[in-house]
């Protein structure tokens, strides 16, 4: 398809009133400070206009424009954007340009017919709306092709909302002047690192480069095989152990979602190797502590089993977070999501700040790992940045 027929058939079917919503993305310009715009149809004195909502790289601005004007800024957006991604109300249609506007169309038809609200003021509860179709959940499962979250996926989805919450919560923390460095340790299926690639490069158009890392061979293909299909530049998979995986220099968010044990805290230790600024991560399963545990004043507690393992994991949050503090990291434990859907619900948020801990710090640090007989794996790791 040609570049002018892409902008008519496009024109064509907001003229038609089809349009739900839309971003428009990547800008062609690096240094342009508009990231992205998007669109969506709103009703105001009875007149059917297109909303446009610039977004800037720190600021958002609105314009409404009537229907029959909207060819003039359609123009002007191709020119300024290399990437489309629209939902219509029986069709989704992604466009993506080369730098010479030759047109990669896909259009992906719908089954039922998707109702246009005009509100002005649409109600949005999580960062990525329940009803419309995102071509990456609808391949990983999560949501039907028609946009519906399937049932069994609904905690994933919130989960990765959530996650998505503290991200765009970081992003001050995050360089703006180059590229941005991101890694997915135990990614698994990937659900977060695709959600945070489309919410970083496609919804705000930052510039950035995102690594999964998992164990499993199988899963990383099919997710480097969607992301290739989905044309997601700069996202890329790779099979691996976190413990060996030493080809970074420097890196600037590491997150992770439920990687296994200690899984996590070798996550964290590279993070804290390669300088990350920004660390969030929700741990899985811990063992590590459970296995070593012996504080002869704490037996009332953990005598019981499912105490005590409840206990060697809320110690071991504690000790991953007072470790990021002693090497220079402002930490906080979140609370991830809430109890009632899953009981791993604490998320670790550090953000780089390099301040050196004093001596009293880490003696009592290391009070309380005696006190409990720990040799935790993650201060193994840091040993050099404990001195
Ligand atoms: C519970 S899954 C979570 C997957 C994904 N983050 C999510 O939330 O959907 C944990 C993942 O961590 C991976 N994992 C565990 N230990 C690992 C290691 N040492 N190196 C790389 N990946 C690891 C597992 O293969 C698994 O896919």
């Amino acid at each position: 398809m040609e570049f002018v027929e892409m902008k008519q058939q496009l024109f064509e079917r907001i003229q038609q009133k089809k349009l739900v919503s839309a971003t428009i993305s990547q800008p062609r310009k690096k240094s342009d400070t508009l990231k992205r715009v998007k669109l969506k149809p709103v009703e105001i004195k009875g007149q059917y206009h297109i909303q446009l909502e610039y977004q800037y790289e720190r600021i958002l601005k609105h314009e409404n424009v009537l229907l029959e004007n909207f060819h003039a800024f359609l123009e002007v957006l191709f020119q300024k954007f290399r990437q489309f991604h629209g939902q219509f109300t029986d069709s989704t249609i992604q466009i993506q340009l080369s730098k010479k506007n030759k047109v990669f169309w896909k259009e992906e038809k719908m089954e039922s017919i998707k109702e246009v609200s005009l509100a002005h003021n649409r109600k949005k509860n999580y960062l990525l709306e329940e009803s419309t179709p995102y071509p990456f959940l609808v391949r990983l499962g999560v949501q039907t092709p028609e946009g519906k979250v399937k049932k069994q996926k609904y905690d994933k989805f919130r989960q990765i909302n959530r996650f998505l919450e503290f991200i765009d919560d970081s992003l001050d923390y995050l360089p703006k002047d180059r590229q941005i460095r991101i890694l997915d340790f135990g990614s698994g299926k990937s659900y977060l690192t695709f959600a945070l690639y489309h919410y970083l490069k496609i919804e705000k158009g930052l510039d950035i480069k995102v690594t999964g890392l998992d164990l499993k061979k199988e899963v990383i293909e099919e997710c480097n095989k969607i992301a290739e299909d989905l044309h997601y530049d700069h996202l890329e998979f790779l099979v691996g152990d976190i413990n060996d995986y030493h080809d970074e220099t420097s890196v600037d968010m590491v997150v992770t979602l439920h990687a296994c044990d200690v899984a996590t805290d070798m996550a964290l230790a590279r993070a804290v190797k390669w300088g990350a600024k920004v660390i969030l991560s929700v741990p899985c399963c811990q063992h590590e502590l459970n296995r070593q545990l012996n504080a002869p004043q704490l037996e009332i507690m953990t005598q019981h089993g499912l105490i005590k393992e409840r206990f060697a994991a809320l110690a071991t949050d504690s000790i991953r977070a007072e470790l990021l503090k002693l090497v220079g990291y402002e930490v906080q434990l979140m609370e991830f999501i809430d109890l009632e859907h899953t009981p791993k619900n604490i998320l670790i948020r550090a953000y780089k700040t390099g301040r050196k801990a004093n001596k009293k710090e880490l003696e009592r640090y290391r009070a309380f790992v005696e006190f409990l007989s720990a040799k935790p794996f993650l201060e193994k790791e840091l040993k050099e940045y404990l001195s």
